[in-house]
């Protein structure tokens, strides 16, 4: 029964924390508590706000959208983000190492249960990264376009999107050129069924023409290799290998430059806000909630990956100064202040605009959008600088934030203990960072938006509910440990976190629930040939 025993083995804190403190691979502890809301708004506004929101109001092929509602889709995820924070901070402040939930479930819920959240935290932190890295890329090239800079579409998009892109246009180009439907079924079955919906909907051909005119152009311009097309999304890349070098040098240097962008996002916002307000038309507010309580729901589950974020405040606990503290006034605080923003701009960009005028290609941009509308352009363009700049700052938190669970996970053996590895000149954990870096530029080179948005929103709600669990976990089988913060109404937050998790869970596509699984049958693989394996070694050794 050794097996059995192993896998559920749970690490106590006091050796948790102590394995922390051995000198050669301990971090720097400079962060206090504005420090950490700082980091938490630098990972919590991004892409979600700026771009995902316009699916959660309009919704897509395969889900409704929420309408003026979205201001409840907003309000419910916060409930949803508020427990787990709760329970996030009471984990943090008792176990302030830079690992998080993986840290948290090694000491509650035992080894196999730790490797499994860690590998699950790689969807949240890196695939997140990479769904915001080509949201990064979209703005860019908007914002070069205006200035003149005209970058070739081969290079700003990925292939599958570029081809399955290419065959919508082509056929609708032979809708348009007089072919029948059932002809163009026979030559491309799924374009023809998506133009099919969209014809049914209300939209016109030319519209889906223009619309994917870029996907078109991305494959005919490509350059080819033995006949092969490149197509890749450089200024993806570009900016992950740049925010990694950042990360290398310094973990002071790089909160100074994420409290700039975070002034910065707050500022452009707060004008967002403020001149929207004169716009506001309480008419566009009805209907108020087109398509029910689906819609509701289904936007809740999308505006979830707008709120993801605070929970990375826990990654910096081992250099945190005073951790107990700072660190559930870093997570409730920057998840406060955030939750208050989105309402007031989900309430006017809602009041501001009927919904009508977001369409399935201008939603990912829906401030700019509004602007736009009432003709005011160059504030229109000052939010897509801040957007660009908002995107860079989760990029920044969140290359932060997996480093330092691989590397609590390393020093633990479940990875190679080279992963632990500090730089004798920087103190940054360099290893684990570089190879985030090479990961997320790798597949935000050549992945499509859309899913990995849904992927890194199933795997976060995984890893919120262990955390919830882990608090219940650890009562019981401690009540008397002393921590710096204690979730209060024991047991019911948790247990309405992990209930609330799973109901937006339930508002995500199927697809989405096959690849998680996948994911996570790999990463158990790789526990049971290495992981295991090698903390039996290390654990022998160390004997
Ligand atoms: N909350 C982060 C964003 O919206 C992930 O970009």
């Amino acid at each position: 029964m050794s097996f059995i025993k192993d896998v559920f083995y749970r690490k106590p804190i006091d050796k948790i924390i102590s394995e922390s403190e051995n000198s050669e691979r301990s971090l720097k502890r400079v962060l206090n508590a504005s420090d950490l809301i700082l980091l938490g708004i630098g990972a919590i506004v991004g892409a979600g706000i700026f771009a995902t929101v316009g699916t959660a109001a309009v919704g897509d092929i395969v889900r409704p959208g929420a309408g003026p509602a979205l201001i409840i889709s907003f309000i419910l995820t916060a409930i949803a983000c508020g427990f787990a924070a709760l329970c996030y901070a009471e984990l943090a402040s008792m176990v302030p190492i830079s690992g998080s939930a993986y840290t948290y479930a090694y000491a509650t819920l035992g080894q196999v249960v730790a490797w499994i959240i860690g590998w699950d935290l790689i969807i949240e932190y890196a695939v997140g990264n990479v769904a915001v890295a080509i949201s990064w890329s979209g703005y860019f090239k908007e914002l070069m376009s205006g200035l003149g800079v005209k970058i070739p579409e081969w290079l700003t998009t990925d292939y599958r999107s570029a081809f399955s892109g290419s065959r919508i246009y082509e056929a609708a180009s032979l809708l348009a050129g007089g072919n029948s439907m059932e002809e163009v079924k026979t030559l491309y079955p799924k374009a023809a069924e998506y133009i099919s919906e969209q014809l049914s909907s209300g939209q016109t051909l030319d519209f889906i023409l223009s619309s994917f005119q870029h996907a078109r152009n991305a494959v005919i311009d490509s350059p080819r290799i033995f006949s092969l097309p490149i197509i890749f999304n450089l200024p993806a890349v570009m900016i992950v290998l740049l925010i990694t070098v950042i990360l290398v040098i310094g973990i002071k240097e790089s909160s100074y430059f994420n409290a700039v962008m975070v002034g910065v996002k707050l500022l452009v916002l707060g004008l967002f806000i403020v001149v929207g307000l004169f716009y506001v038309r309480p008419e566009n507010w009805t209907p108020f909630a087109p398509n029910g309580w689906a819609g509701i729901h289904a936007g809740a589950a999308i505006v979830f990956f707008a709120y993801i974020g605070f929970d990375a405040v826990s990654t910096a606990a081992e250099e945190t100064v005073n951790p107990a503290r700072n660190l559930p006034i870093g997570i409730i605080g920057s998840l406060i202040i955030c939750t208050i923003i989105y309402i007031l701009v989900a309430a006017v960009l809602t009041g501001m605009v009927p919904l009508s005028v977001f369409t399935q290609s201008n939603k990912a941009e829906p401030l700019t959008v509004a602007m736009n509308y009432h003709r005011l352009n160059w504030i229109a363009g000052i939010i897509s600088f801040g957007s660009i700049v908002a995107h860079t700052a989760v990029l920044l938190v969140f290359q932060l934030g997996q480093p330092r669970i691989f590397f609590s996970m390393a020093r633990d053996g479940l990875l190679p203990r080279s992963f632990a590895k500090v730089h004798k000149r920087f103190r940054t954990p360099y290893v684990t960072t570089i190879l985030t870096g090479v990961f997320v530029a790798f597949f935000s080179a050549f992945t499509n938006i859309d899913e990995m948005v849904d992927l890194t929103n199933i795997g976060t709600l995984f890893a919120f509910i262990i955390v919830c669990l882990g608090v219940i976990i650890l009562r019981i089988k401690e009540p008397n440990r002393q921590g710096g913060f204690k979730t209060p109404f024991f047991p019911l937050i948790p247990i309405l976190g992990i209930l609330s998790c799973i109901y937006l869970m339930l508002g995500l596509p199927k697809i989405t629930y096959i690849r998680f699984a996948i994911w996570l049958l790999i990463g158990l693989l790789i526990y049971v040939i290495y992981g295991y394996r090698n903390v039996k070694l290390i654990t022998r050794e160390e004997k």
